[in-house]
């Protein structure tokens, strides 16, 4: 499918292009799939030749229909292919399996014996996915900041709210350049899951990033109060502990002093009143 959109973009661009000017067709891929570069020769191929370079470097050379691979450049070698059964009607359109970004450059195709050439840029450029995090807490919510490097083709981004709402921000666009940085910085004024998502229309379509919980300072506040509600949760009983611990301590004191006392009584009672018995018996004894 997204090699269908492909080529279809590069036929379209082929196309549109040719009306113009020959030169400066451009194509784009996305990595890792296979890209057709356009070229017609006008004229049967089956026993001519045609070639393709690469800034000086050989791509594809094809000699009355046969591959050449002896001068091809090994970036290119068992990646690149052709179109055997067209080439009577003159096409000389070649196709690169797995796109690299390193493919990204100019190519020529040369009708030798007509000496005809036709130029195409390609570039091949990834859909890198972007990321979130909240950067600062402000009086009025929370700043928010999307982050994408070597984006390609001119992509857009835009932080969105969980209903796919897009929140007001500066630096959405790339500013120059196939493959750019964006960084964007919005501030989110409600608690909610918040994403960013680069947008491109041709290729990537959208990425979007993880989801990521925005709180308020306000709520992160009441969270830090809620923490603190446990600490004072633990002093209160800790200090309700220590008061049940210091109680039954001072109730065995008490309770072995009473003991003790009782039995000093006792003691002394008992003293008195075997010392009355004595007066008694000397009372006795006076009597
Ligand atoms: C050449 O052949 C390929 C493969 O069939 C096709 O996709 C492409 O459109 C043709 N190009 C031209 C210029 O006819
Ligand atoms: C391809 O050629 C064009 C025009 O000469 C130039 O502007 C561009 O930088 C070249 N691209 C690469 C990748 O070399
Ligand atoms: C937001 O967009 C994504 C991707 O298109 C989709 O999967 C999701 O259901 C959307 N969410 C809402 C709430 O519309």
């Amino acid at each position: 499918m997204e090699l269908l959109s492909c080529v279809s973009l590069c036929l379209l661009t082929f196309i549109g292009k040719t009306f113009g000017d020959e030169i400066g067709i451009k194509i784009y891929c996305k990595e890792d799939e296979d890209v057709i570069l356009p070229c017609s020769c006008e004229e049967t191929l089956t026993t001519k030749r045609f070639d393709w370079k690469k800034d000086e470097k050989d791509v594809f050379l094809c000699v009355n229909g046969e591959v050449s691979p002896s001068s091809q450049d090994k970036q290119f070698r068992g990646r690149v292919i052709h179109f055997p059964h067209q080439l009577n009607s003159g096409n000389a359109s070649i196709s690169i399996k797995k796109a690299k970004v390193s493919d990204s450059g100019n190519y020529t195709c040369l009708c030798i014996d007509s000496a005809k050439s036709y130029n195409i840029e390609l570039t091949v450029g990834t859909c890198p996915k972007p990321t979130i995090k909240s950067v600062e807490e402000l009086n009025n919510g929370v700043k928010v900041q999307c982050e994408v490097h070597g984006a390609f083709l001119q992509p857009t981004m835009e932080l969105q709210n969980s209903a796919n709402v897009t929140i007001d921000a500066e630096n959405t666009k790339c500013q120059n350049g196939n493959y750019c940085d964006i960084i964007l910085q919005a501030v989110v004024t409600k608690k909610d899951f918040y994403h960013c998502v680069v947008k491109q229309e041709e290729i990537c379509h959208q990425i979007y990033s993880e989801k990521t919980l925005v709180l308020m300072p306000s709520e992160s506040m009441n969270r830090n109060g809620g923490e603190q509600m446990g600490l004072w949760k633990v002093a209160f009983i800790g200090v309700v502990v220590g008061i049940i611990v210091i109680a039954v301590v001072l109730f065995y004191c008490l309770y072995w002093r009473k003991r003790n006392w009782s039995g000093k009584i006792d003691g002394k009672t008992k003293g008195q009143s075997s010392a009355g018995n004595q007066q008694d018996a000397g009372t006795g004894m006076l009597s």
